[in-house]
């Protein structure tokens, strides 16, 4: 018999109770592996176990049916045709109250895709007036009847109004659905919102706008997601001696008065059928240069500062603006979508710049330059974010990602070909030889975070406002930008001779054309 190997009884609870806390670390290490694992969707869940033998309690919050109206994204039974929507920003502040704000009327039309008793669509920190005891006024058209209202309510954490209906709207017919409200024209820098400065010591505002990626719905209801396109139909309410900017050329200005105080009303032309994120409504007192196209009909401006203009600090982003849209035309084959072009620099701007379609925005900063001071960086810095947003005017607004997972397909394109753009319009400059540096090992450093992400993520991954403002990051910029200079390099480098030269450089190079194409 083999001698015997004996512990004591406490040593042996001891041992007992350390080999079971040994067992509760390793679940517990495994059951974090496993969740940093399957956030990084393209490694495989191998092996592990625990997570789903540990937690049924998850998989079934996750399972439970929840209502349309606690889901972030809309559901799909109704589709917008168009908008009217009337805005009326107040630039000075109501003494009683302490609040700047803005009131608004807006109808939309849209066409019932599937049978349903539930209206649903975004609307956040606006008061809405009641009409006829609810939030707004279902009308039918072309002999659709209505049903009416049963409650309406708004639902604050996912962003919604909801109206519940006594009667089901009927698939293939048209509604229209009228709100009247009051927002805050606060200095968020989101939605509608009020910019302020001082000028030869007055303080002066101005009320201007900033929808990517969710905050049309603070300016007044509407279907906030990029695949709802529709028609907008605009008309600005402003103080006299103001101007009016908003996506299309202005076609009506009338001076008249509305509840005893003196108004001008500037009508817009309809938009094109366009994303909600891409809208924009400014009040101010700016002042403009003008240019145009070469050969074309297009209007091109830049606003600012009425003292900045007069100045000239303007014109460095007048004098590209017109050779890069050329540029692109040419580049994209096809016409610059609409019938003008306004670039305007605000004093308060949250991005560098945005791409609204036919009324970009920019920081001051990235639009003006003054000879008198500033540095030749600054001078590229124009030059780039003024190509980068030309850019958008075709590839994002005229062809645009049908949701937020997929944004470095806009951003990395734009971020691509704004390179060309100014390389056209600055042809000593070989800027094209920044992307590296600015792009690539930019990026690089980046990537290499476990907190990096793939380009695309899956649709369902990339639900409410936080997670879609995060995909705003260098990720989707620059390293969708590098993918696209892998081809570059490559396309130099063929151009140049180098003995492996099995694909010819212009196929590579319309390869690349025929991605930027497909939707
Ligand atoms: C928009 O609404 C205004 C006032 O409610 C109305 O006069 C105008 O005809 C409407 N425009 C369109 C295009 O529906
Ligand atoms: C200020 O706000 C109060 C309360 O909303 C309103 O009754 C009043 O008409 C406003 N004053 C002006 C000058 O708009
Ligand atoms: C909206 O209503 C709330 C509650 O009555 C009020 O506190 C807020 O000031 C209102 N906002 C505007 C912009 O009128
Ligand atoms: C409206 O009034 C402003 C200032 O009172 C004036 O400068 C402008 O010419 C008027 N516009 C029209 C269309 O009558
Ligand atoms: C804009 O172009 C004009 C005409 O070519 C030129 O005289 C002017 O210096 C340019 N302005 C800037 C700021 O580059
Ligand atoms: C598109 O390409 C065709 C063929 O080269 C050309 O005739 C046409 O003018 C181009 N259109 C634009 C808008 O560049
Ligand atoms: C690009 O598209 C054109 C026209 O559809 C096609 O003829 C060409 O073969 C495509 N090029 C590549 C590299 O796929
Ligand atoms: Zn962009």
């Amino acid at each position: 018999m083999a001698k015997g190997f004996y512990i004591s009884k406490n040593m042996g609870l001891a041992g007992l109770l350390m080999g079971a806390a040994a067992v509760v670390i390793i679940i517990a290490l495994a059951a974090v592996y496993d969740k940093e694992k399957t956030k990084n969707q393209n490694i495989p869940v191998d092996g592990v176990t625990v997570l789903t033998t540990a937690s049924p309690d998850t998989i079934s919050t996750i399972s439970t049916p929840k209502d349309p109206w606690e889901h972030y994204r809309l559901p799909d039974s109704l589709s917008p045709v168009s908008y009217n929507i009337t805005l009326w920003p107040r630039l000075v502040v109501n003494a009683s109250t302490g609040l700047y704000i803005f009131t608004g009327q807006s109808a939309v039309v849209f066409q019932c895709e599937k049978d349903t008793d539930l209206i649903v669509i975004h609307c956040n920190k606006l008061n809405l007036t009641l009409l006829d005891g609810h939030h707004a006024r279902l009308t039918g058209l072309d002999g659709a009847t209505a049903p009416n209202v049963k409650t309406s309510w708004l639902q604050v954490k996912t962003e919604y109004l909801v109206i519940q209906l006594n009667g089901k709207l009927a698939a293939g017919k048209s509604y229209r659905l009228s709100t009247d409200f009051q927002g805050e024209l606060a200095d968020d820098l989101k939605g509608f919102y009020r910019s302020e400065y001082t000028e030869d010591g007055v303080k002066k505002v101005v009320a201007t706008s900033q929808m990517q990626a969710t905050f049309a719905r603070k300016a007044f209801p509407c279907f906030d997601e990029p695949a709802m396109k529709a028609v907008f139909h605009i008309t600005l309410i402003h103080q006299r001696g103001t101007v009016a900017l908003s996506n299309g050329r202005d076609v009506e200005t009338v001076n008249t008065t509305i509840d005893g105080t003196e108004v001008t009303m500037t009508r817009f032309e309809p938009t094109k059928r366009m994303s909600t994120y891409l809208l924009a409504f400014i009040v101010s007192d700016f002042a403009h240069i003008t240019g145009s196209i070469e050969n074309d009909n297009v209007l091109v401006r830049i606003w600012a500062r009425r003292k900045a203009i007069a100045e000239g600090h303007g014109h460095y982003a007048l004098n590209v603006t017109g050779p890069m849209l050329k540029f692109f035309e040419r580049y994209y084959n096809a016409s610059y979508p609409l019938s003008k072009s306004d670039q305007i620099a605000l004093p308060d701007f949250n991005a560098g710049a945005m791409e609204n379609w036919g009324l970009i925005t920019y920081r001051e900063t990235a639009l003006l330059y003054d000879p008198a001071i500033s540095s030749v960086g600054n001078k590229e810095r124009v030059l780039t974010v003024v190509a980068h947003e030309l850019a958008h005017m075709w590839f994002g607004n005229l062809v645009t990602l049908r949701w937020w997972n997929d944004l470095w397909l806009n951003e990395g394109f734009a971020s691509y070909v704004e390179y060309l753009g100014a390389d056209y319009a600055e042809p000593t400059w070989n800027i094209k030889e920044q992307i590296i540096l600015n792009d690539v090992h930019k990026v690089f450093a980046v990537d290499a975070l476990a907190s990096s992400h793939p380009l695309s993520r899956k649709e369902e991954e990339v639900n409410q406002p936080d997670e879609i403002s995060e995909m705003f990051n260098t990720i989707s910029y620059s390293k969708a930008i590098s993918y696209s200079k892998v081809l570059y390099v490559l396309e130099h480098l063929l151009q140049q001779g180098s003995p492996c030269s099995r694909p010819s450089p212009t196929a590579r190079f319309s390869m690349f054309q025929n991605i930027s194409y497909s939707k």
